[in-house]
C-alpha cells in the first residue's frame, strides 16, 4: 500500500487523478493544494468528505509545512501537478509562475531527497510536465521526442522547463528517484473554464463570442485527461526511474477545428439549428509569441509499458459538452468577480 502526496489535487488533471487513484489504489493519498482562483475543493468534494482523501491546504513554496507532511505521512510516491498552468496568464504576468513552478518544485524534489535519502528504494516522484517546453514545431517537422531540445517560448513554458531541469539534476546528482512526463494538451471534465475548450464549450451555450486567436490554424495534439491519468498510474508502477515519458493522443487537430466541433456538439446537445453556435466565431488578435504546431511522439510510452489512448476527441466531445451543460453551476461559482476581470483584461479591444 503506497502513502501518496498528490500535489494540485483540486486543479483540472490532479483532481481526476485523485479520483482514479482512491478507485484503484488502497493506500493513503494525501492532497497538497493552495487552492488558487485555479483550484476548488469541489472537485474532490466527494473523496474528502468521505475520508477517502485526506485535504491539506498549503502551498508548495512553504518548505517547513512540505517536510513536516514527508515527516507525518512518510510518503513513498510524490505526483507533483501543482503548477501554475494557463500560458496567457503568464504572459499578463510571470512572477507566480516562476515561484510556484520553479521554487515549488524545488522545495518538493528536496524535501523529497532528504525524506528518502536513507532508503530511496521502491519509492517514486513523478514529475507533471508539458509539451511546451520543447517550443514549436514547423510544419513538416517529425514530432516531439524525449530527446527534442528545449526551445520554451512563453514565461509559463520556460518555468516548466527550469522545474524540469531542477528534478533531472535531483535524479542524477542525488539520486532522487525521480520521473519526467511530458503530455499534450488535455480535455475533459473539471478543466478551468479559461482554457480553450471549456471557455469555447461554456461561450457557446451561453451565446456569448467565440475568440479564436490569429488565424486559428495552430495545432494541438489533444490528450483525454482519463488517458493522460491512466498514462500516469501507468508511470508510477512500472516507470524506469530517471526515464521521461512523452504523453500524447494521437489526435492533433487545428484550433478552428476544434471550435467548429464544439459548436456542432453544443447545437447538437441544446437542439439548436445547426450553424447557429458556428456564428458566435471572432478571429482576435493572436497571443504573442504563440507556438504554431505541437505533436508528440509517445512511442517509448506505448513500446515499453504498453499505454495507449483509448478516447478520441471527436466521440469524446458528445459526453463532454453534456458535462459542461450538466456543471453549469459549477462553472458559475469559478467564474467570479477576479475571472470576470481576467477575462476582461484578456479578451477587451482584442
Ligand atoms: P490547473 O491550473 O487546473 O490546476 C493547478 C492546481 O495547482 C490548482 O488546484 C491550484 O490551486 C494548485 N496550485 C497552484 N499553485 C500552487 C501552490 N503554490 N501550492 C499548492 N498548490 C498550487 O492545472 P492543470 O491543467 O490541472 O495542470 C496540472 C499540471 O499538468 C501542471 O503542472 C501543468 O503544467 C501540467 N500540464 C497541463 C496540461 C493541460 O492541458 N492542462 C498539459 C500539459 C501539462
Ligand atoms: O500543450 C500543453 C499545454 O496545454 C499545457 O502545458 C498548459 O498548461 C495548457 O494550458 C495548454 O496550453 P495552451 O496554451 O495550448 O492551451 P489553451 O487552452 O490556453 O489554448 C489552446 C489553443 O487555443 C492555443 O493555441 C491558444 C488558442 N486559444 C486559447 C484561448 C483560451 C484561442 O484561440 N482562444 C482562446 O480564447
Amino acid at each position: 500500500m503506497k502513502s501518496w502526496l498528490i500535489t494540485g489535487g483540486c486543479g483540472f488533471i490532479g483532481s481526476n487523478f485523485v479520483r482514479m487513484a482512491a478507485e484503484m489504489e488502497a493506500g493513503r493519498i494525501v492532497v497538497l493544494d493552495s487552492l488558487t482562483y485555479a483550484g476548488s475543493l469541489s472537485n474532490i468534494a466527494e473523496l474528502t468528505t468521505r475520508g477517502r482523501v485526506e485535504f491539506c491546504k498549503g502551498d508548495i513554496c512553504d518548505g517547513a509545512l512540505v517536510n513536516d507532511l514527508f515527516g507525518v505521512h512518510g510518503f513513498d510516491c510524490v505526483v507533483h501537478f501543482a503548477a501554475e498552468s494557463h500560458v496567457d496568464r503568464s504572459i499578463l504576468g510571470e512572477r507566480p509562475f516562476l515561484r510556484t513552478n520553479i521554487e515549488g518544485t524545488y522545495v518538493l524534489v528536496d524535501a523529497a531527497r532528504r525524506a528518502w535519502r536513507n532508503d530511496p528504494h521502491e519509492k517514486r516522484f513523478i514529475h507533471i510536465s508539458t509539451d511546451e517546453v520543447f517550443g514549436d514545431l514547423g510544419p513538416d517537422d517529425p514530432p516531439f521526442a524525449e530527446g527534442t531540445p528545449y526551445r520554451p517560448s512563453s514565461p509559463y513554458a520556460a518555468s516548466k522547463a527550469s522545474a524540469d531541469h531542477l528534478v533531472r539534476a535531483w535524479q542524477r546528482t542525488f539520486g532522487l528517484p525521480a520521473i519526467i512526463t511530458n503530455c499534450g494538451n488535455n480535455y475533459g471534465p473539471w478543466q478551468f473554464p479559461e482554457k480553450l475548450i471549456p471557455l469555447m464549450i461554456l461561450n457557446a451555450i451561453e451565446g456569448r463570442e467565440l475568440p479564436v486567436y490569429g488565424d486559428g490554424k495552430q495545432m494541438r495534439d489533444w490528450l483525454h485527461v482519463a488517458d493522460h491519468c491512466r498514462a500516469i498510474m501507468t508511470v508510477v508502477n512500472r516507470g524506469e526511474i530517471g526515464a521521461t515519458y512523452l504523453i500524447g493522443g494521437d489526435d492533433a487537430r487545428t484550433n478552428l477545428d476544434v471550435v467548429h466541433r464544439i459548436c456542432w456538439a453544443v447545437d447538437a446537445e441544446l437542439d439548436r439549428a445547426p450553424g447557429t453556435s458556428a456564428k458566435l466565431v471572432r478571429h482576435v488578435a493572436d497571443r504573442p509569441g504563440h507556438d504554431r504546431r505541437y505533436s508528440l511522439d509517445a512511442a517509448h510510452l506505448k513500446t515499453s509499458l504498453g499505454w495507449r489512448p483509448v478516447e478520441n476527441f471527436e466521440t469524446a466531445l458528445p459526453a463532454i459538452v453534456r458535462w459542461y451543460v450538466e456543471h453549469k453551476n459549477w462553472a458559475n461559482e469559478l467564474r467570479t468577480g477576479a475571472y470576470r476581470q481576467y477575462y476582461e483584461r484578456q479578451y477587451a479591444g482584442r
